[in-house]
C-alpha cells in the first residue's frame, strides 16, 4: 500500500510540474490561444485531478510517516503557501505571482529530494562493548522506527527483517541507495556497513 501511494505520489507530482511549467511557458510568452485552450474542461478536469492525487497521496504519506523531519515540513509549507499564489496568479494573469507558485512547487521538489538521503545517527557505546552491541545501538538509534527492535513492525511499507532472505550484498545494496520509503544510509563506513548487516542478519527467525 505504501509502496502504492508512493509512486502514485511521485508520477502525479511530475504531471503537476510539467502541466504547471507549461502553463507558466504560455502566460509569460503571452500565448493566449494555448491559454484559452488550458481553460477548456477537459485540461480542466485533468488538472484538478493531478492537483487531488498530488495532494490526497501527499498527506497520506505525511500520515502514515514514521516521523517528519524539518527540510519535510519546508517541502509542505512551500507546496501550502504555492497554492493560494498560483490560484491568484493565473487566474488573473498575475506574472510575476503565477512564476514565484511555480518557483515555490519547484522548490519543494527540490526539498524533497535533499531530504530523502539520511545521514547515519550516531551512536556512543560503552568502552567493552562487544560488536554486536554496537550494531544494536546502531540498529536502535537508526532503524527501529520502521522496523522496530526484533525486526518485524514493518511499519510505513516496511519489509519484515525476520523474514528476509536477501544475502549481504543486497542487504548492503538498500543501506547504501534506499528503496522506496527505506532512506538511504550516508556515513557509514565498510566496517560498520558489515557490522549493520549482519545485526540485520541476527533478527532473522
Ligand atoms: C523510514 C523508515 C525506515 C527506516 C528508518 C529504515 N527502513 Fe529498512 N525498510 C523500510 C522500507 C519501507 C523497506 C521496504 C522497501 C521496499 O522493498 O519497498 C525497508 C526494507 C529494508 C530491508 C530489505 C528487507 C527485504 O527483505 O526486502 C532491509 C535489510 C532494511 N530495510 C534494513 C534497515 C536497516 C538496517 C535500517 C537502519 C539502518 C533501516 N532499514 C531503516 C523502511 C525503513
Amino acid at each position: 500500500m505504501g509502496t502504492g501511494m508512493l509512486h502514485t505520489h511521485k508520477l502525479s507530482v511530475m504531471l503537476f510540474l510539467v502541466l504547471y511549467l507549461f502553463k507558466l511557458i504560455f502566460l509569460l510568452t503571452n500565448n493566449a490561444k494555448a491559454m484559452a485552450a488550458m481553460q477548456k474542461k477537459g485540461w480542466r478536469i485533468f488538472d484538478m485531478s493531478i492537483s487531488t492525487l498530488f495532494l490526497a497521496t501527499g498527506l497520506y504519506l505525511l500520515f502514515t510517516a514514521p516521523e517528519v523531519k524539518m527540510l519535510q515540513w519546508v517541502k509542505i509549507g512551500m507546496v501550502f503557501l504555492s497554492i493560494p499564489i498560483a490560484i491568484i496568479g493565473f487566474r488573473k494573469g498575475n506574472k510575476p505571482l503565477a512564476t514565484l507558485s511555480v518557483l515555490l512547487i519547484f522548490g519543494a521538489y527540490g526539498m524533497a529530494e535533499v531530504a530523502k538521503k539520511r545521514s547515519v545517527q550516531p551512536v556512543t557505546v560503552a568502552s567493552g562493548a562487544t560488536p554486536m552491541e554496537t550494531a544494536k545501538a546502531m540498529y536502535v538509534a537508526n532503524c527501529v522506527q520502521c522496523h522496530g527492535e526484533d525486526g518485524a513492525l514493518a511499519l510505513a511499507g516496511a519489509a519484515n527483517l525476520q523474514t528476509s532472505k536477501l544475502n549481504d550484498e543486497e542487504v548492503a545494496n538498500i543501506l547504501r541507495n534506499g528503496k522506496n520509503r527505506m532512506p538511504k544510509f550516508a556515513g557509514w563506513n565498510d566496517a560498520q556497513m558489515k557490522l549493520m548487516v549482519d545485526y540485520v542478519k541476527s533478527l532473522r527467525k
